[in-house]
């Protein structure tokens, strides 16, 4: 059965389950007041990717069977559920990239560069020229996907991550205003679609 999923502006009805996401993707990283002035700012974008409820005839398998299902994925869940949280903030020219976070039983399905895309077409709707972020040195899935669309690593924060005394890297991509970037953009929009598609997803 398809899964059909909707990429839109975080809701404060989504608000506890972003902090729920949050402890899984990052071991809480933000508190539900963080997540609520991200959703107020006029500044930041606060997407999240949701799962959107079953249609009524999945339902008619009996309860516990639907929850065992649920949690394993196979089938849509009852009411939306929030499998990914990203955020960028605006500031100047400069969209910087503060969060990407797919729920750890849906990763490696296409889903976090659907996301990241998502940002960076926010960012160019708001006139950004350049994106920055910045990621833990041993993150090597999200350092791989950030190349993918084009980040490049320019610098190092030592010792930044104070838990494991690890080093951040500073990452960039210029030419967000360009058309060029808007044609690439548009390119990994088809081919987001068509991985999501491989996996059962429909956006
Ligand atoms: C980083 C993260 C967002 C990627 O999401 P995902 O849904 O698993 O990624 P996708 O399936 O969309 O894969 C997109 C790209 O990411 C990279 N990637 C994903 N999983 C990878 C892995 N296991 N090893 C190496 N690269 C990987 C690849 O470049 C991949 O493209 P490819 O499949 O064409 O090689 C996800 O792993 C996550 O939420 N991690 C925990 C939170 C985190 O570390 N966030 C980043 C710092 S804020």
């Amino acid at each position: 059965m398809p899964f059909l999923l909707e990429l839109k502006p975080l809701t404060s009805d989504l608000l506890t389950a972003a902090v729920e996401l949050d402890r899984l993707c990052f071991g809480g990283l933000w508190t539900i007041e963080g997540y609520r002035r991200e959703l107020n700012s006029p500044n930041s974008d606060l997407l999240g990717l949701v799962i959107k409820p079953a249609a009524q005839e999945s339902r008619k398998i009996n309860e516990s069977e639907k929850e065992k299902k649920e949690k394993l994925a196979l089938i849509a869940p009852s009411s939306p559920l929030l499998i990914g949280i990203g955020c960028q903030w605006a500031i100047l020219e400069e969209a910087h990239i503060t969060l990407i976070g797919i729920h750890p039983d849906y990763q490696g399905k296409g889903l976090g560069q659907t996301m990241f895309h998502a940002l960076l077409k926010a960012a160019v709707a708001r006139q950004m020229q350049r994106a920055t972020l910045e990621v833990r040195a041993s993150n090597q899935r999200a350092i791989a996907l950030y190349k993918k669309f084009g980040f490049r690593e320019v610098g190092r924060r030592q010792r930044y991550y104070q838990d494991t005394d690890e080093d951040a890297l500073i990452m960039w991509l210029n030419g967000l205003h360009k058309p060029e970037f808007g044609q690439l953009l548009e390119s990994y929009e088809l081919l987001c679609r068509d991985r999501l598609a491989k996996s059962g997803w429909y956006i």
